[in-house]
């Protein structure tokens, strides 16, 4: 009998991906535990090929994890296959960051829409899916009119639209975000936001919103994992994330947000030094210690922890374990 959880809608346990390169094993997703709550949205933030949407593949199983399990709905999906597997899919959705390449660009916007409706037979009739897929363009705020165009006549912002409709056609309840809003103007980020937001709110849908900005993600969370390859090095709510940030990478990240107030703006900006490490075989002890101002020798052979520093705060990092800094 499958494993039973509590509120959680997705959830992971010791979770990791390797990918085999050359003989070795780069260690994209490397033993991370997640809980999401249905309704609710955690933030997954960190640099480039840190390892987010191979997180965000695995959960979906578009891709196999190396090991680990991956519970949806309090049931073990891991070992998912065939319809059980199909009809579980259906459920999890993903928006990807570059509009435009993912949606097919010799199909009409009502076409692209309509599409899973109508491979998965959502409808006896192709009229049905079609109807549809016009109270989805209502619902996402893209006018009707727009129903015969092709995505490269309309601007990223609407080609976003698209996407967002596309991936609620199938009626999920989980949706991987994945840097959804990373290649538009601000102006227009904000409006998605709105739009996922809302859309959270009538539907009572749960999302991993995946991004290297931790300022898109603070309105947006529940809860922010803050991710350095592969591993989860912070995770907290998200208010309690920006008051009180622990981990030095994390602190790092937070300073580097531009200051909207002119007082504030002259903060010390803290500069990572070095380039990420590699996640080929990665050595033992903290994998954020080369660019670390804190480390110390022991930081580079010793295992870290999630360490649970009250209220669901977690921190890895050795120089803070067992006390709280205010
Ligand atoms: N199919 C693959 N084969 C080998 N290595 C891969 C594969 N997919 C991803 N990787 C590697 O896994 C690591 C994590 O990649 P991933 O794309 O998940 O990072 P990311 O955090 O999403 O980065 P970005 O912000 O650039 O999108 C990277 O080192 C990447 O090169
Ligand atoms: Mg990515």
């Amino acid at each position: 009998m499958a494993e039973k959880t509590e509120n959680a809608l997705v959830r992971t346990k010791g979770l990791k991906k390797y990918f085999k390169v050359s003989g070795r094993w780069l260690h994209a997703v490397d033993d991370i535990d997640i809980d999401i709550d249905q309704g609710k949205t955690l933030g997954v933030v960190g640099e480039s090929g840190c390892g987010k949407s191979t997180l965000g593949r695995v959960l979906l199983r578009l891709i196999e994890p190396t090991s680990g399990k991956i519970f949806y709905d309090g049931n073990d999906i891991t070992g998912y296959k065939g319809t059980q597997l199909k009809k579980i899919r259906s459920q999890m959705q993903i928006i990807f960051q570059d509009p435009y390449s993912s949606l097919n660009p010799r199909m009409s916007v009502a076409e692209i829409i309509a599409e899973y409706m109508i491979v998965n037979r959502a409808y006896r009739r192709k009229a049905d899916a079609f109807n549809q897929a016009a109270k989805l363009m209502d619902m996402v705020g893209l006018a009707r009119r727009y129903a015969n165009l092709y995505p490269h006549e309309l601007d990223g912002g609407r080609r976003q639209r698209i996407g967002v409709a596309r991936a609620l056609s199938l009626n999920p309840k989980f949706i991987v975000c994945d840097e959804p809003v990373s290649a538009l103007d601000v102006s227009i980020q904000a409006q998605i936001l709105n739009l996922l937001m809302d859309l959270q709110e009538e539907m009572g849908l749960t999302y991993m919103f995946i991004t290297h900005d931790l300022s898109v993600v603070r309105h947006i969370s529940s809860e922010i994992m803050v991710m350095y390859l592969g591993q989860c090095v912070e995770r907290a709510e998200a208010d309690e994330l920006f008051r009180n940030p622990v981990h030095p990478y994390t602190k790092a990240l937070l300073s580097a947000i531009p200051e909207p107030d002119i007082e504030t703006r002259n903060k010390e900006i803290k500069v990572l030094r070095g380039e990420v490490t590699s996640p080929i075989d990665p050595p033992a002890g903290c994998r954020f210690a080369p660019r670390c101002e804190l480390a110390t020798e022991n930081c580079m052979t010793d295992a870290i922890e999630l360490v649970d520093r009250g209220g669901g705060h977690f921190a890895a990092c050795v120089n803070l374990s067992g006390q709280r800094t205010n």
